[in-house]
């Protein structure tokens, strides 16, 4: 469903609450050490300040569980926001109350407030409404561009549209439009790539994407559950006994979509340094565990990416954070960057994957939605869409 923008809002000296989703990471000492969610944001930010609004922004960051947690402090995403706006970030000493509400009615047009991390309330997650309502009564108009909170229904994102008309950011509208689109009304041959460690995570988006995809690619630790559900020896690697069963089902259900590694790379240890060798999957020693899929799988995998017209990927094919066993994922990566499809890479690792490689820019669209993307995979309505005005 198109949901209405900011273009179709009048925001022309107007105060716009933005709720963001500035959750970032940090280091040891509190420095940010990847600021893509913040540089998302910009577009909107900026739009709106130039269309004459004066914007405040709510986000959490981390999990303080409804306490104030000093480390989770915005004041490092406030000094990067100024450095990426280059102008004045005002930062505000709560999210609601009442030193809160007069810095807020206070701002003129062209100015930025940061409100404090909305989940030093418990209010937030429990999606109040009389805490909803405090941070609707901030602003006069309600703007959704936080894609990657979008699957959580809490006060910021999802309650505070009862009480101010809700419209979506321009990061908010290319995550759901370019997703939606892959999804809905696919170029074909439509591809995903669906890796990572575990079935039991992954049913949701097998499922949906089995009914959507022409091919459905396998790897990562996940392609073990299947492949004992075809009776082969897994070693010691990683496999989810519970979900044998459902990995059956869904080969019976994939059919010849589903394609499943034909080789493996196995080491004695899941470390830098083990021993390592490659073997088809009918001979995975007792000893050993699956770290990547085999060379013969990778260009498999890449020719049938080298011929989709749109790919959808979510998950790396082995332990990538190991360097030994990052060849499969690697390689998945430079197959999507290098393909003419439309490319969507979502889910934290992939997208760390192709960071790390920096490939990012020659994806189509890389989310900043790690959950979020995969709950929209799923097909899933997320609420902090739900909630936005719809387009027509
Ligand atoms: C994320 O990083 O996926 C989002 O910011 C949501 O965070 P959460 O999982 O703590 O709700």
């Amino acid at each position: 469903m198109a949901k209405q923008t900011i273009r179709d809002a009048d925001v022309s000296g107007k105060r716009v609450l933005v709720r963001v989703d500035f959750n970032v990471p940090l280091d040891k000492q509190g420095r940010i050490t990847d600021d893509t969610r913040i540089r998302a944001a910009l577009p909107t930010i900026q739009y709106l300040l130039q269309h004459g609004a004066a914007v405040i922004l709510v986000t959490h960051l981390g999990r303080p569980d409804g306490k104030v947690v000093d480390k989770l402090r915005l004041d490092p995403v406030a000094r990067r926001l100024e450095e990426l706006l280059g102008g004045t970030v005002i930062k505000a000493p709560d999210s609601v109350g009442p030193e809160v509400r007069q810095i807020a009615s206070g701002l003129r047009p062209g100015q930025v407030l940061l409100l404090e991390n909305v989940r030093f309330h418990p209010e937030e997650e429990a999606n109040d409404a009389v805490f909803a309502r405090q941070l609707a009564e901030l602003a006069d108009v309600y703007v959704d561009d936080a894609f990657g909170t979008a699957h959580r229904a809490h006060a910021s994102t999802s309650g505070v549209a009862a009480y101010r008309p809700a419209y979506a950011g321009f990061l908010m509208e290319k995550e759901i439009d370019t997703m939606g689109r892959a999804l809905e009304n696919p170029e074909r041959p439509f591809v995903a790539l669906i890796g990572g460690a575990k079935v039991s995570t992954k049913i949701g988006v097998l499922n949906n994407l089995l009914d959507k995809v022409d091919r459905l690619l396998i790897g990562g630790a996940m392609a073990n559950t299947f492949l004992r559900a075809q009776a082969y020896d897994t070693g010691k690697s990683l496999v989810e006994e519970d979900k044998v069963g459902l990995a059956e089902e869904l080969l019976r259900k994939g059919d010849e979509k589903l394609l499943l590694p034909v080789d493996v790379v196995v080491a004695s240890k899941p470390e830098a340094g083990a021993e390592t060798k490659v073997v088809p999957v009918s001979g995975i020693p007792a000893e050993m565990l699956v770290v990547d899929i085999g060379p013969e799988t990778i260009q498999t995998y890449a020719d049938v990416v080298a011929n989709a017209k749109t790919v959808v990927w979510n998950g790396p094919m082995g332990i990538f954070e190991v360097p030994e066993f990052a060849r499969g994922t690697r390689a998945m990566a430079e197959a999507l960057a290098s393909s003419q499809a439309l490319s969507i890479v979502g889910g934290g690792d992939s997208v760390a994957a192709v960071e790390q490689m920096g490939l990012a820019d020659k994806i189509t669209h890389v989310s900043t939605g790690g959950g979020a993307s995969l709950e929209f995979l799923e097909g899933r309505t997320l609420p902090g869409v739900e909630v936005l005005r719809n387009a027509d």
